[in-house]
C-alpha cells in the first residue's frame, strides 16, 4: 500500500514538473517576443506583418534553423557567418535565451 502511494506521488511530481517546464517555456517565448521589440530587432526584421524588411523576414525562422543556431547567432552573428551584415547586439544571456526561444517558436 505504502509503495503504491509513493509511486503515485512520484508520478504526480513528474507530471507537475513536466507542466512547469512547459509553462516556463511559454513564458520564455513571451519574454523573447518582448525582447524582440525592446532590442530593436523589428527595426530590421519582419515577423508576420510587423517590422521592417532590411534584414531577412523571420516569420518562419524557427523552421529554418535549430534553436542552438539561433542562440549562437544572437551571441555573435559574425562568428556564425563571417559575411553577415547584422551587427553584434549587446544582449544579456537572459535576452539571448528568450529571443532564441521566441525565434524557434516562429514556424
Ligand atoms: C541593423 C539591422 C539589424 C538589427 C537591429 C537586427 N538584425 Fe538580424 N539581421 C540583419 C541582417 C542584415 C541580416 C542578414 C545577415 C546576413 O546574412 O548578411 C540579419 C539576420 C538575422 C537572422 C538570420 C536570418 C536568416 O534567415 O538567416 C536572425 C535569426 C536575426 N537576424 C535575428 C535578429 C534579432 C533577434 C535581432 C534583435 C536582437 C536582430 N536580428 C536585429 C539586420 C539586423
Amino acid at each position: 500500500m505504502r509503495r503504491a502511494g509513493s509511486l503515485t506521488l512520484a508520478a504526480l511530481c513528474l507530471a507537475l514538473a513536466g507542466s512547469a517546464i512547459a509553462l516556463g517555456q511559454s513564458a520564455r517565448v513571451e519574454q523573447g517576443g518582448k525582447a524582440f521589440i525592446d532590442s530593436g530587432c523589428y527595426g530590421c526584421h519582419m515577423v508576420g506583418r510587423l517590422g521592417t524588411s532590411i534584414g531577412p523576414d523571420l516569420t518562419r525562422v524557427g523552421a529554418k534553423y535549430p534553436r542552438e543556431y539561433l542562440d549562437r547567432w544572437l551571441r555573435d552573428p559574425l562568428l556564425q557567418r563571417p559575411t553577415a551584415h547584422m551587427p553584434k547586439l549587446e544582449l544579456t544571456e537572459d535576452q539571448v535565451r528568450a529571443l532564441a526561444a521566441y525565434l524557434s517558436s516562429l514556424q
